[in-house]
């Protein structure tokens, strides 16, 4: 992996590590390599149950909690991160998900609809949250990268992704939305990574998750990206080699999202 400093003096806030499984926690350790400084934040619960300190120590971060569907929280969040990091943020990693009718086992067909809405406010309804706050807080620096991950059920029927797929959708919606007004009135772009099926506790979650993560693997002309790989992708998305790319859903799939079949899948139908 190059040790390279892309992102030296870049400031940020990272979402979503809980483990080293995380996304967010391998994007934590690519953007530390790369010399970019941050705050790491998740929800308060998941603290209480995650790693997090180890991450923070090991790349020199500061943790501030916050439930991403809290506006105080956030605005908490936002105001203590330029304190400490000295200045405004040019970048912000937006990596949570979450579906209480995944949990519970509650089939689309039969959803539990505050369960729903639940799930839509964390999942969703956060991104833009997160980036209402930091827009009206005036917090990203000019040429700054927000960036968002997401899943190609938001264009595709996969059944047991269920209302996470909804909730993509939306979230690849305000990333239009948003990165619209954030690019016109502060030279901000939004994009989201629509990542492969990644091992994660989110990842895990989803019913028949580990035929799934095979299926697209065979699918896959490169194989799945991995979370190291969905980081390095992120390093890229945050420094100043990708500054007019924005309003984008990216696909990071190792090339599932333009296959029809591969020969591998097929033989696995030969008699
Ligand atoms: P993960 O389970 O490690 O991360 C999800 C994070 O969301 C956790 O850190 C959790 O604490 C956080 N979170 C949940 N509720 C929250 C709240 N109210 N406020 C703040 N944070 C909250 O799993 P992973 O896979 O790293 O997920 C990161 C992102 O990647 C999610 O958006 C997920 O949907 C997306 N993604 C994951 C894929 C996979 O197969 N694992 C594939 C494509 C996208």
């Amino acid at each position: 992996m190059s040790t390279t400093n892309l992102l030296k003096g870049k400031k940020g806030i990272i979402f979503g590590a809980l483990d080293e499984h995380s996304i967010a926690w391998k994007t934590a350790e690519q953007v530390h390599t790369h010399g970019g400084e941050f705050v790491l934040t998740n929800a308060p619960i998941a603290m209480r149950m995650g790693t997090i300190n180890t991450l923070a120590e090991k790349t020199n971060a500061t943790i501030i909690p916050a439930d991403a569907t809290n506006l105080e929280d956030l605005q908490k969040l936002v105001d203590e991160s330029q304190e400490k990091l000295g200045g405004k943020l040019d970048f912000v990693l937006h990596s949570i998900g979450m579906s209480v009718n995944v949990r519970k086992g509650r089939h689309y067909t039969d959803q539990k609809y505050d369960w729903t809405e639940k799930g839509w406010d964390v999942s969703a309804l956060s991104f833009h949250k997160v980036m209402q706050t930091l827009y009206k807080s005036d917090a990203m620096n000019e040429w700054g990268s927000i960036v968002g991950l997401t899943y190609i059920a938001a264009q595709r029927v996969f059944p047991d992704y269920n209302d996470m797929a909804d909730n993509k959708a939306y979230l690849e919606s305000i990333a239009r939305s948003f990165g619209y007004f954030f690019g016109r009135d502060k030279k901000v772009r939004v994009n989201t990574i629509s990542q492969s099926p990644t091992p994660t506790t989110a990842g895990k979650g989803v019913k028949g998750f580990d035929d799934f993560i095979s299926y697209a693997e065979k699918m896959s002309p490169l194989g799945n990206a991995t979370a190291g790989d969905c980081a390095d992708y992120i390093v890229s998305l945050f420094s100043d080699l990708t500054k007019r790319v924005t309003l984008q859903n990216l696909f990071h799939d190792g090339g599932f999202s333009n296959m029809g079949v591969s020969q591998a899948v097929i033989e696995g139908f030969s008699e």
